[in-house]
């Protein structure tokens, strides 16, 4: 997997022993979505993206699979969630199961540059929310979700963005580089680039960002007291602790998160 510099996966990646779906898997135990939009902004999307009954939706690093699930419930759309962790297909497939088992709902577990490779569908809805390293960044994203898009579909993808200049001290002692993100204007004028038009875009505010982190240390303190002797728990819990002060010290107050939704022209 590459590196990912997203300050809320960090934590799988660097210097990580313990298997890092399984790291995952524990720190987002307590939440619904995996990254920093709030339920409410979530819903807010859905409403706004109503695709119609019956289109195909292709998710890209799905997590536990909520938006699709939504989609489905809301919309009575079918298609394919892709991610690569083992406990999230195993999550998302029992939510398709118990919430909407009617819908034609595919979660697959494998990498999701692979699927695009393999995949020769074009959907009428394509996301990858929180997951842009898959394709090297927001902006192979873009290029990637723009081939997998029919004409006049839509394309959301959820990135962050700097929203003031990173801190030197942060960039010194994390692998986050200040290239690796744009601003927010950035990121719409990246996709408009590429002949995509931004139709929309949420942003997090700080009790989203909170909301996001700190679910994590509840989770991991739920995971220690639960499992003591489980041989991962010091990694665990050295791990969010630095990921806390990080987050804290720095990145509350400098990078920001949005979600895009492009067009694709006709
Ligand atoms: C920040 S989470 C976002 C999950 C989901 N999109 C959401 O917003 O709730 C990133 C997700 O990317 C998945 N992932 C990481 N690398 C991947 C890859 N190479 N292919 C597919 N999924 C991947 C992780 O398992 C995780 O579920």
């Amino acid at each position: 997997m590459k590196i990912i510099r997203h300050r809320f996966i960090t934590s799988l990646t660097n210097m990580c022993v313990m298997d890092k779906w399984k790291y995952y898997a524990i720190t987002h135990q307590r939440h619904l979505v995996c990254n920093p939009i709030s339920v409410e902004k979530l819903e807010r999307l859905c409403q706004l993206l109503k695709p119609k009954k019956g289109e195909r939706v292709l998710d890209i690093a799905c997590g536990k699979g909520e938006l699709l699930v939504r989609l489905a419930e809301l919309y009575g759309v079918s298609g394919v969630g892709v991610d690569i962790s083992p406990y999230c297909i195993q999550e998302c497939i029992e939510k398709h199961q118990n919430r909407v088992s009617s819908a034609k709902l595919k979660f697959v577990e494998m990498d999701g540059a692979e699927f695009m490779l393999k995949n020769n569908e074009l959907f009428d809805l394509t996301m990858c929310i929180g997951a842009s390293w898959i394709f090297n960044g927001y902006k192979g994203t873009l290029k990637a979700l723009k081939e997998a898009t029919k004409s006049d579909g839509l394309i959301v993808i959820g990135e962050p963005f700097w929203q003031k200049e990173p801190c030197e001290e942060d960039l010194k002692t994390e692998d986050i580089k200040k290239d690796d993100y744009g601003t927010h204007l950035d990121n719409v004028r990246l996709g408009e680039d590429q002949g995509l038009s931004c139709l929309y875009t949420i942003v997090a505010n700080e009790d989203d960002w909170d909301h996001y982190e700190s679910l994590q240390w509840w989770a991991t303190d739920d995971f220690a007291r639960n499992h003591p002797e489980d041989p991962d728990t010091p990694e665990l819990l050295k791990r969010i602790t630095r990921e806390k002060e990080a987050y804290l010290k720095w990145r509350r107050e400098t990078l920001g998160w949005a979600i895009y939704v492009f067009r694709k022209p006709r």
